[in-house]
């Protein structure tokens, strides 16, 4: 989504500005070019020789520069930029924005624009949740300044709250969604999808429990690729570290029953894709108090869990018009898949190999195999997020044909 776009960064002077070269690095990885204003603010955190570097471009810094105005206008250079991104952004340039303030060049590029405009705040909490940068906040907003973050948590200045920069990677992922509405309105708009991710935890006792190796990366994944196409994505996920996804509503699960009356409580829905590693048993008797480890070992009752994706692939009005399982296997992967893909009624299954020493559970990569009814396709070893774009493609285009 990002590779060929121009963007035009304003750095102003805030101690985040330090995460700026990662942005610009990740940036670059992807394909964008960037070019730099840096505020005065700004170059007290980050030297313009790094971010020179970083981008590979000379650095803008002042207003009345007579080489800067000779070789690129500060107007030109406002306009020559897909969008124009204030990361970070303080509360100083965003009262001046709303002010309409222009007294240096970051200020005066963001008041002469034609282009998009994102801001990714960063401050102390109190001057974020100060009435004034509130109001100045709102009245950005109503110009369609879209804003990235900010997040919760340690701030630099020792306090703890709202104000701090957001992740280098949400801010990839806000401008990838901003280019990918832009294209194409979004290929899967207002299409409503599930997904399903992670491990279930099916309790033997209030401390215990059955699961297995499941990370939630793919899931997860998914769910973030079909969101960046305009699904509006409600992401089922069971106990993961994996972070919530940008643009996506999660409802947070333990065990399998859990799952179920989630994924029934999300339909209607148009697409399903069931990427959670569901136990396949529960404890029949779990304990309400904490089995104690005298006498003779417990011996566990275990009782089958309901099959979430054979339940809503099931024929009937409620059936999503698309629905897509995952098949872990240790061996024939293929022919297995082959067989649980009929078994369970799903339209499509992704099928992995999860043997010891595949790197799959848990791991950043992928080697998947999609199979229809009609097609078995085999796919490269890819990074888990290069399956979800990829994989959301596919179901855009099986969309637009079909749904
Ligand atoms: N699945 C599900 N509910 C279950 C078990 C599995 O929705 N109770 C879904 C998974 O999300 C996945 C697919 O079924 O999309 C296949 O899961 P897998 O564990 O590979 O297969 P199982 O049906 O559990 O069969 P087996 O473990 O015997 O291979």
């Amino acid at each position: 989504m990002l590779n060929g776009k121009r963007i035009l960064l304003i750095v102003s002077g805030g101690i985040a500005a330090v995460k700026v070269p990662d942005l610009i690095r990740r940036l670059r990885e992807r394909g964008a070019s960037v070019r730099c204003v840096l505020t005065k603010g700004g170059a007290q955190f980050v030297t313009p020789l790094t971010l020179a570097a970083l981008s590979g471009q000379k650095i803008y810094q002042d207003l009345f520069s007579l080489t800067d105005e000779a070789e690129m206008g500060h107007i030109q250079l406002s306009r020559d930029a897909d969008i124009l991104l204030v990361a970070p952004a303080t509360a100083d340039i965003m009262a001046k924005m709303s002010a309409g303030i222009a007294d240096d060049l970051a200020t005066t590029a963001l008041l002469a624009t034609d282009k998009p405009v994102m801001i990714a705040p960063s401050m102390n909490v109190m001057m974020w949740t100060h009435p004034a940068t509130q109001a100045n906040l709102e009245t950005l907003k109503s110009r369609a300044v879209e804003v990235i973050g900010p997040g919760a948590g340690d701030l630099a200045c020792g306090e703890v709250g709202d104000g701090r920069l957001a992740e280098v990677k949400d801010i990839i992922a806000a401008l990838s969604r901003f280019f990918q509405r832009q294209t194409s309105e979004g290929a899967l708009a207002r299409m409503r999808v599930l997904v399903t991710s992670g491990p279930t935890h099916e309790p033997i006792d209030p401390v215990r429990y059955i699961s297995n190796r499941s990370s939630g990366k793919q899931g997860h994944a998914i769910a973030a690729a079909l969101a960046d196409l305009g699904a509006q994505v409600t992401l089922i996920a069971g106990p993961t570290t994996e972070p919530d996804p940008d643009g996506v509503k999660v409802v947070r699960v333990e065990t399998a029953a859990q799952m179920l009356k989630a994924t029934r409580e999300g339909l209607p829905c148009d697409i399903a894709v069931c990427a959670a590693a569901v136990a396949d048993w529960h404890v029949a008797d779990a304990s309400k108090t904490k089995i104690k480890k005298g006498g003779t070992p417990p011996r566990i009752n275990l009782a089958p869990n309901p099959d979430i994706l054979a339940t809503l692939a099931q024929p009937g009005p409620q059936r999503p018009g698309l629905v897509i399982g995952f098949a872990a296997e240790t061996g024939d992967v293929i022919e297995k898949a082959k067989l649980k893909r009929a078994a369970k009624d799903c339209d499509w299954i992704i099928a992995n190999d999860v043997s010891p020493g595949s790197g799959t559970f848990g791991g950043d990569n992928n080697t998947v195999h999609v199979i229809s009814a009609a097609n078995v396709e085999s796919w490269p070893t890819m990074k888990k997020r290069e399956v979800a774009e990829k994989l959301a493609a596919a179901i855009a285009a099986h969309a637009a044909k079909f749904l």
